[in-house]
């Protein structure tokens, strides 16, 4: 046993220069192995590629670097690349239990640099070795997407929040990264079922880790209306008052609204509101009876059918109404999106639901927003630079993706949430105990082995902006809930949307996908141990 353990030591080191892509890791293994104390795999630096989303180009090689109680996270003399290093910092002080200053002098250790560059406005590039670590990104949105990347680098246990053994490795060599599709999404419901500003801010934290930058969320449907507008008071306070089952219900304040604006922003997250319209209101309906065409209001709704509400085409307060809305909400929203929903309208006629369309857009515009919509905006005419989400399913009718194309080679963009593969409140399986099943199931495989890039038919690739996960909320009440549904799903949308389509591989991604368990364990995260995907045994 002693004398392999040698030989096999010798071996390596003689095959050390030739192997010099291997060779960082044969000899933190064999650093292990030597000692006979910590675990092979918590010396071991995580390979450069095995993070998700899977970066563009990966270059291994030299030595590791090693985080110390001396380490420093150097930082140029800028706002926001000081604030990327406090980030960084607050993510590893708890579980290094080092000082790790962010400061703008001094020499190696992390480095966080803006620099010209091939990066794009998200791309970075990482350099490891043995004096450093520098992300150079052309603007901080990079750096962070680079921080991200380090962070998997590290074991798992960095996410801990009290004091772990380390060592801390960061495998030696060269990433550079640069998103496929500037639109990564996901979509939150907080109607269905109320979720609070630190649920949310929960979610996003998650969100920042697989370098999602859009925050959807889906302000008001039937069942609540979730934010304040302070010339219509009652959408919240009486909108808001209840949900599915009948719970309490809640709203965001203006200010808890701000705050995760704030937050989703620190986290390089764009927020995109959405107010769902014209059908999906019947919270608004119930709160001021003058929306109704039959001036009665309805009672509050907390069960789950769709399709039953509308606002009232043919009246001028309709108009009146949403103006104030979206006047309110563009100028609580530094985004550049407003989403004004226009799914499942099943109780406006086509003719009102054209009409009403056209009466919309243009205050979008008016209040400096971009319009997005559900694909049956494409229905319509969809507003100059409009975008359309896609939440069809492979049965989707011939006519309705054509629909979709035909916008698209018109110059409506298009993001992609195909409900029967990245909708993440689909069961997994047929006894997953949480969610609907209405798209079918969709286990870890489906939700991740498909191309955005040729999934439309007849729609430009280039009117691909990218892809979105929504997480409806019928039966989804609390975190947990949220993150059993999303992981390990939304990780592979995370890939969808940012990794070249020459990385898309099925095996490598579940290899992948299994080393990000112990990521979650450390983090709390009660993810679904779906049979697909290689897990560690425990
Ligand atoms: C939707 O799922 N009704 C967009």
């Amino acid at each position: 046993m002693r004398v392999g353990r040698v030989r096999q030591d010798r071996q390596v080191r003689q095959h050390h220069r030739t192997f010099r892509l291997l060779g960082s890791l044969l000899l933190a293994a064999m650093g292990a192995s030597a000692t006979g104390a910590a675990p092979a795999q918590a010396a071991s630096p995580v390979p450069l590629d095995r993070v998700v989303p899977v970066p563009a180009s990966v270059d291994p090689g030299g030595s590791p670097y090693r985080i110390t109680r001396d380490t420093r996270i150097r930082v140029d003399d800028s706002r926001e690349t000081r604030r990327v290093g406090e980030y960084l910092a607050h993510i590893l002080r708890p579980s290094t239990g080092y000082r790790l200053p962010v400061t703008a002098h001094g020499a190696g250790g992390i480095r966080l640099r803006l620099a010209k560059g091939p990066f794009g406005v998200e791309g970075y590039r990482l350099d490891s070795g043995r004096k450093g670590v520098t992300i150079t990104a052309a603007g901080a949105a990079g750096l962070f997407h680079g921080v991200q990347t380090l962070r998997q680098l590290l074991p798992a246990a960095v996410e801990k929040d009290s004091v772990q053994p380390g060592p801390w490795l960061v495998a030696g060599g060269t990433i550079q990264d640069t998103p496929r599709y500037g639109w990564r999404g996901a979509m939150l419901d907080v109607s269905r079922h109320f979720f609070t500003v630190d649920q949310v801010k929960r979610y996003i934290d998650q969100l920042a880790l697989y370098k999602i930058n859009k925050l959807h969320l889906h302000l008001s449907d039937d069942q609540g209306w979730r934010i304040a507008i302070d010339s219509w008071p009652r959408l919240a306070t009486y909108g808001g008052s209840t949900q599915v089952g009948g719970g309490p219900g809640g709203y965001y304040t203006k200010a808890d609204y701000k705050e995760i604006v704030r937050y989703a922003s620190s986290r390089f997250l764009e927020v995109v509101p959405e107010i769902d319209m014209p059908g999906h209101t019947n919270a608004a309906l119930a709160s001021y009876a003058e929306l109704n065409c039959d001036g009665v209001a309805p009672p509050l709704y907390t069960g789950t059918e769709v399709g039953f509400s509308s606002l009232c085409v043919g009246k001028d307060i309709t108009y009146d109404f949403v103006d104030d809305v979206i006047r309110e909400l563009a100028a609580l929203t530094p985004g550049k999106y407003l989403h004004i929903g226009g799914d499942e309208a099943h109780s406006t006629s086509h003719e009102d639901y054209v009409k009403f369309m056209d009466r919309v857009q243009p205050l979008v515009a008016k209040y400096g927003k971009t319009v997005v919509g559900w694909h049956q905006l494409t229905g319509a005419t969809p507003a100059t630079g409009a975008l359309a989400q896609y939440w069809g399913l492979d049965g989707t009718s011939a006519e309705e993706k054509a629909q979709v194309a035909k916008a698209a080679q018109n110059g409506t963009g298009i993001v992609l949430s195909p409900a029967d593969r990245i909708y993440l409140d689909m069961k997994y399986t047929a006894d997953t105990p949480l969610g609907l099943d209405w798209a079918g199931l969709v286990e870890v495989k489906r939700s991740y082995d498909w191309d955005p890039g040729d999934y439309l038919p007849g729609v430009p690739s280039s009117a691909i902006r990218g892809v979105e996960a929504p997480m409806w909320t019928e039966t989804i009440t609390k975190s947990a809930d949220i993150e059993y549904m999303a992981f390990p799903r939304l990780a592979g949308v995370a890939e969808l949307g940012w990794s070249p389509a020459s990385t898309h591989d099925w095996e490598g991604y579940k290899v992948r996908l299994a080393a990000q368990a112990e990521r979650w364990e450390a983090l709390g995260i009660g993810f679904y141990r779906s049979p697909q995907v290689p897990w560690p045994t425990a």
